[in-house]
């Protein structure tokens, strides 16, 4: 059942490039085919808003959505919310507006919640979902399928990553329907097809992945820091950390550690960054600067052009699309999580107190 690996997590973290070409398969030519989005009744030129909702992995995602969507389609309003507090908040809705729910399993109780409202409300329903015929899939308006294929261990990895393409693919579709366009489109769409090929290529650094893992053997803390989209990117790392390793682990926006988190940073202590944005790199690089020189053991995980002589632990992802480096950093951070996990002796699959899917608001 576990094909051969010692743990769910392992097996499916492995499985990455197979099910995000299946994901993928069919949508990405010269342009993204997402025909489902026909079944949404909606005047595309009056869309006034976009939320996007979800819980914990799939909120993660969601965010990551909320920023290209923002950079892509600036004149349409968009929000990255956490289901469970959606119907408390007296957000605006209305026919008008598109709500984006994403999860895993389909059946996650707040996420379902927040749906019934935006239904409601006569908003317009969407739903990214890895689980064929589950509630939330039935009553969105239309469905988008990941193709993951059956996720056991508790900690989603291969869904996120396949929520991360499919979103990718529904932002362009999105902004082209809106009359936007990426930037690089061409790039792009290029890179989406590279996809599984890259992720290949970080499973290749698993064992440095484990030897930097290493660091959290006598560790109750971590930090992880990016900007831009490498935040939604780390926030989703240190929460693979947590749930699986028991360290605690925090995310913070970069050019936020001076503002306060800068504090915690002490000889040792460790600090996971992510620099793969371009046009923040060099920002992040030197806030990453400051922690060493407070003596913090820091991983980087950046592109292949970033000068990193300064940094003796260094993770490098291959040359892609700034909206697509979010994949193959997931795939190092979940390596990253799992062998930390293993380090401490933790049931990976089954953490302590979680379950898989939760069906209580
Ligand atoms: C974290 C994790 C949870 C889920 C969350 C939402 O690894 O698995 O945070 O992402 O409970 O679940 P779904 O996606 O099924 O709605």
């Amino acid at each position: 059942q576990k094909g051969g690996y010692d743990t769910f997590m392992e097996k499916e973290i492995h499985e990455q490039p197979y099910v995000l070409s299946e994901t993928l398969r069919g949508r990405v030519d010269n342009d993204v085919r997402m025909d489902e989005l026909k079944e949404i009744n909606i005047n595309w030129e009056k869309l006034e808003r976009v939320y996007f909702l979800a819980c914990g992995t799939a909120l993660n995602a969601a965010s990551f959505a909320q920023d290209l969507f923002r950079q892509w389609v600036p004149a349409c309003p968009s929000f990255a919310l956490a289901a469970s507090e959606f119907r408390y908040g007296n957000y605006y809705l209305n026919s008008d507006t598109l709500c984006i729910f994403v999860s895993q399993s389909g059946e996650t109780a707040d996420t379902l919640a927040a749906l019934q409202l935006a239904k409601e409300k006569q908003a317009k329903t969407l739903s990214i979902v890895n689980v064929l015929g589950s509630s939330l899939a039935r009553k969105s308006d239309c469905t988008l399928y990941t193709c993951a294929g059956p996720e056991i261990a508790v900690a989603s990895t291969k869904a996120y990553t396949t929520q991360l393409v499919l979103l990718v693919c529904l932002m362009i579709a999105l902004s082209e329907k809106l009359g936007c366009q990426p930037k690089d489109v061409s790039k792009l769409m290029a890179d989406l097809k590279r996809i599984p090929e890259i992720t290949k290529d970080m499973l290749a650094q698993q064992e440095i992945v484990k030897d930097y893992a290493q660091c959290l053997k006598d560790q109750k803390d971590a930090y992880f820091i990016g900007r831009r989209l490498d935040y939604f990117s780390v926030v989703e790392g240190a929460l693979k950390l947590k749930e699986v390793s028991y360290v605690h682990a925090d995310a913070y926006i970069a050019g936020e550690l001076k503002h306060g988190p800068i504090a915690l940073i002490d000889k040792g202590t460790v600090v996971i960054a992510l620099a793969t944005q371009e046009e923040v790199a060099s920002k992040t690089i030197s806030n990453i600067e400051e922690t060493i020189a407070r003596g913090a053991n820091v991983i980087l995980i950046t592109t292949q052009y970033q000068d990193t002589h300064a940094f003796q632990k260094v993770l490098r992802i291959p040359d892609v699309h700034p909206a697509l480096a979010a994949i193959p950093a997931a795939i190092l951070l979940q390596l990253f999580a799992y062998y930390g996990a293993v380090l401490k002796g933790c049931d990976v699959d089954k953490p302590r107190n979680l379950a898989k899917s939760v069906t209580v608001e």
